[in-house]
């Protein structure tokens, strides 16, 4: 049978799965915090918590019904007890759209070890509860049953089938199927969850409901919606018992993607997940999807290049989306290690604001990758020093001694090659032409292009910077630097930077 795909549903838990799995809950001050934030983010229901668990939570279901805006569903949970449901009701009479949603397990093994009730006990006791839930809310909301443990009713799917469709004559409108423990595969659970769709009439709401046991939470929800399960039940940050449920950004995201019309505000999630990593001091994993400081890192040489390359565009080589789409402000870093390559280079420095071009990026590239074999990612300070110690003190041959200037036109330059020292005097244009001049007369070749200064501020140091243009003798063009706050001295170190950069070329 095919299935027509609706707008999702997204119907917020983390004030209830969420919530009780905290070290310490939330009380209805916190509750409320999050509650604002979850009318922003534009959700479609919230479960505002257990009515029954605790005064606490019955006081922030109360408070919450109270604040919710008339287009949002504000459910509370109850077990298939007349009591909880009771309490359910009274907690959120205040809102204009109220839900009542009971549960009960039918597992083969929960009902056996857990419940230690038979299977008809099981269906009376739900289809009473729904019937005593539709009673109690009446017209003012609707009722959602929970098949708890649904995942692992593979065995007895005919019979829970029966059950749910006595539940929708009872009354229940939302009929919510919970991989409760996360032990079946993703295919496994869906192919259940369109068994459900397709046996129950068409106006019923199937959700659906993921714990994340083994991380595989977010495609088996995906894949639920495209088999009709339109309510999505999801959770802030994937919180919930053990480890979480279905994070509602994943999914959000995945959707959105895949070209479906997400109605949220996803701009708003990045800022949502520092506020909740916060206020549940449940702290970010580094790697964790989308919000995670590190899903933005890049560090194989390969990767940097195509994220550099595709940098400004909605679709990037190495992300799935662009990270704007979720508020996030940064954007994709690189970090140099052993795996890196001269993209890094080029991208960290100037960043921090140090000149440079890809080919002297290249050429400094494996002096930082046998440094990071050593030491791991190199940090910027690392990546400077090597910068300073690699492009502007290029070590070689050539050491520069002295230099005297006799007129306008002519000079003195002291310098030694190996163990060979040379005092030369020549003439030139101006002081750079004449160095150029005098190494030549040394018997040196050297083919100067031209030169440029600049006045830069490189970190801290405000510096003159040389920048000299060399034709190397295999033709290939050599780039050298010499920074100094005497220009004359940044021209010298440009010139032996540039003249120790060809002559190592050579060995
Ligand atoms: O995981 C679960 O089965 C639940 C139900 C109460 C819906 O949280
Ligand atoms: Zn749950």
């Amino acid at each position: 049978m095919t299935t027509l795909i609706k707008q999702p549903f997204f119907y917020d838990i983390t004030l209830r799965d969420g919530n009780q799995s905290l070290k310490k809950p939330w009380n209805t001050a916190e509750k409320e915090i999050i509650f604002n934030y979850l009318t922003e983010l534009g959700v479609q229901g919230i479960e505002a918590g257990f009515a029954a668990a605790s005064d606490m939570d019955f006081e922030a279901c109360e408070k919450l019904a109270k604040l919710a805006p008339d287009n949002i569903v504000i459910s509370a949970l109850a077990r298939c007890v007349q009591s909880d449901i009771i309490k359910a009701a009274e907690s959120i009479k205040a809102a204009k759209k109220q839900r009542i949603h009971t549960f009960i397990a039918m597992s083969p093994f929960n009902m056996k070890y857990v419940l230690n009730k038979s299977s008809q006990e099981v269906r009376n006791q739900a289809i009473e509860a729904v019937k005593f839930a539709k009673q109690t809310i009446g017209k003012n909301g609707e009722v959602q049953f929970s098949v708890e443990h649904f995942g692992d009713c593979i065995e007895n799917i005919d019979f829970v089938i029966e059950v749910l469709k006595d539940i929708v004559n009872a009354g229940a409108t939302v009929i919510n199927l919970p991989n409760t423990v996360e032990r079946t595969r993703p295919s496994v659970f869906v192919s259940l969850v369109e068994k459900v769709y397709n046996a129950l009439p068409k106006d019923i709401i199937i959700s659906v409901h993921n714990h994340n046991d083994l991380g595989m939470a977010t495609a088996t929800t995906v894949e639920s919606y495209f088999k009709g399960a339109i309510q999505l039940e999801c959770a802030l940050n994937g919180l919930g018992e053990r480890a979480g449920n279905t994070n509602l950004y994943e999914v959000a995201v995945a959707l959105h993607n895949a070209g479906v019309d997400v109605p949220l505000n996803l701009s708003k999630i990045y800022e949502l997940a520092l506020v909740i990593a916060d206020m549940s001091n449940v702290k970010i994993y580094e790697k964790a999807p989308l919000i995670g400081p590190e899903a933005l890192a890049h560090r194989s040489g390969i990767h940097q290049d195509g994220a550099i390359k595709t940098k400004d565009m909605e679709k990037g080589a190495y992300r799935p989306i662009h990270p704007s789409l979720i508020g996030r402000k940064d954007d994709e870093k690189l970090g140099f290690t052993s795996q890196s390559g001269k993209t890094a280079i080029f991208e960290i420095l100037s960043e921090a604001g140090y000149p440079i071009t890809l080919s002297e990026a290249q050429r400094i590239a494996p002096v930082a990758k046998e440094k990071a074999e050593k030491i791991g990612e190199l940090s910027v300070k690392d990546i400077i020093d090597i910068y300073y110690n690699n492009i502007l003190n290029v070590k070689g041959a050539f050491k520069y001694i002295n230099f005297e200037k006799l007129d306008e036109k002519t000079i003195k330059l002291k310098f030694s090659y190996k163990d060979n020292i040379y005092d030369m005097e020549a003439f030139g244009n101006g002081p750079i032409d004449a160095c150029i001049n005098a190494i030549k007369k040394a018997g040196f070749d050297c083919e100067f292009v031209n030169y440029e200064q600049k006045a830069l501020n490189m970190g801290s140091d405000a510096t003159g910077m040389t920048i000299m243009y060399f034709n190397a003798p295999n033709g290939i063009a050599i780039i050298s630097r010499g920074a100094d706050e005497n220009t004359f001295s940044a021209n010298i170190k440009a010139i032996f930077n540039g003249l120790n950069i060809i002559d190592n070329m050579k060995n």
